[in-house]
């Protein structure tokens, strides 16, 4: 949006009104379908999916291969569904010297029925455009400094090729069982700025 769009649009709560009295006045009534959708999100699309992959990809060797083959078709095994759009899931491993980060430079997607819609810094321009360019520094700024010998590869995530990073297990984790592992992946770590 340039400087002069970004003058002219009206805040956000009066753009939502606006459409809601476009529907209200044709006598359709998008209530239904609202919850419904902020069902979805709050319910549903939760980054806890994701990391109920991780954690039995952790604990289950042949998961593990199965799901840094086809990610899409792996986590289809534990009932998590993908929209048809998002055609692959590609599951990046992380190791103790490669960093896997995601991001979206056109916008703001993610593989958001596996690791939740994406938080706001992910849609900012100032996260596409640097993670990019000056990867190291903006994960420093978030808090992870990695050693000068870990590579960081960032993947440009597409409308049909969704991505999750698959962090390192902590070694003081390893013989947990997979339900506790759960509660340690994050949604960050998945994304690939911060280690689990
Ligand atoms: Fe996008």
């Amino acid at each position: 949006m340039s400087d002069h769009e970004a003058r002219r649009a009206a805040p956000v709560e009066r753009r939502v009104a606006a459409i809601e009295a476009a529907f209200d006045a044709r006598g359709m009534s998008p209530g239904a379908a609202i919850a419904a959708f902020e069902r979805l999100v709050d319910e549903e699309w939760v980054p806890r999916n994701g990391a109920r992959l991780v954690a039995k990809a952790w604990t289950d060797a042949a998961f593990r291969a199965r799901l840094l083959a086809d990610g899409r078709t792996a986590a289809a095994e534990m009932g998590f569904s993908m929209p048809p759009h998002h055609r692959h899931l590609v599951v990046l491993e992380n190791t103790p010297a490669v960093q896997n980060v995601i991001c979206c430079t056109l916008c703001s997607c993610t593989a958001f029925s596996i690791i939740g819609l994406p938080p706001d810094w992910y849609k900012d321009l100032e996260y596409r455009s640097r993670v990019v360019r000056e990867s190291r520094t903006v994960l420093r700024e978030m808090g992870l400094e990695l050693p000068p010998e870990v590579e960081i590869r960032v993947w440009d995530t597409t409308a049909d090729t969704r991505y999750m990073v698959l962090p390192v297990q902590p070694p003081e984790t390893i013989g947990w069982s997979e339900d506790r592992l759960v509660d340690i992946v994050t949604r960050d770590g998945m994304i690939g700025v911060a280690r689990v």
